[in-house]
């Protein structure tokens, strides 16, 4: 009989879908979202500083907004999260396609501590995949003015400002076209996928 290797079970197997890199010594997984992550998004938000709540709904918030609990409930594939090994889930991206004459949106929230770390930058590029594959040339991203690190951030990504309404700024962001075959969704600093 052949002697095979015995294989077990990695725990960090990736599947197509999903990416993963690793930061400050931990191993992180980007994916999309599903239902039964609502408790994990739900306990993001009470980790998160007030502040950043407010940069990213432009509101007082407290814990997850009603419509975000429904989309995930509903199971809605627009929105991205990124995970410890631990489960917990410590950034969230959305992309909402255009709709009823709402142009495409994206939006980002990373956990205070986890900030500054190049989590917003990967989950923006997962974001501007997507919509490379909607055929989307532009998506816009509402900013407060006195939000520096998402100006910055998106200004990263060629944002130019559009317009100003009540101290926001809406952000015209560029989608990059994806050449080629499609590519494994990994940014510069993603490490390759674990083998399955
Ligand atoms: C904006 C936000 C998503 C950025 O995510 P992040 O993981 O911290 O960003 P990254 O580490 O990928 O940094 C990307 C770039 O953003 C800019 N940036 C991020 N934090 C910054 C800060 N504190 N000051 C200035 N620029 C900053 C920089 O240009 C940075 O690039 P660099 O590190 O090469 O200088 C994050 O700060 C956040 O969640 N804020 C609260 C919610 C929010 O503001 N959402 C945006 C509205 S949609």
């Amino acid at each position: 009989m052949e002697n095979r290797p015995m294989t077990t079970p990695d725990p960090y197997a990736v599947r197509d879908d999903e990416e993963q890199q690793t930061v400050d010594n931990c191993r992180l997984l980007l994916r999309a979202a599903a239902a039964a992550d609502v408790p994990a998004v739900e306990a993001l938000h009470t980790r998160c500083s007030p502040r950043s709540l407010y940069r990213r709904y432009h509101a007082p918030v407290h814990g997850v907004p009603r419509m975000l609990r429904k989309h995930f409930l509903a199971g809605h594939s627009n929105y991205f999260i990124v995970t410890t090994p631990a489960g917990q889930t410590i950034a969230m991206g959305e992309f909402a396609p255009a709709s009823r004459g709402y142009q495409p949106q994206l939006a980002l929230m990373v956990e205070d501590v986890w900030q500054r770390r190049g989590i917003g930058t990967w989950l923006t590029r997962r974001i501007l995949r997507t919509a490379a594959r909607s055929e989307l040339r532009t998506v816009y991203a509402d900013v407060l003015g006195e939000n520096v690190p998402a100006l910055q951030h998106f200004r990263g990504f060629g944002g130019v400002v559009e317009s100003w309404e009540q101290g926001t700024a809406q952000l015209a962001i560029p989608v990059p076209e994806q050449d080629g075959p499609p590519q494994h969704p990994d940014g510069p600093t993603a490490e390759p996928a674990a083998a399955t």
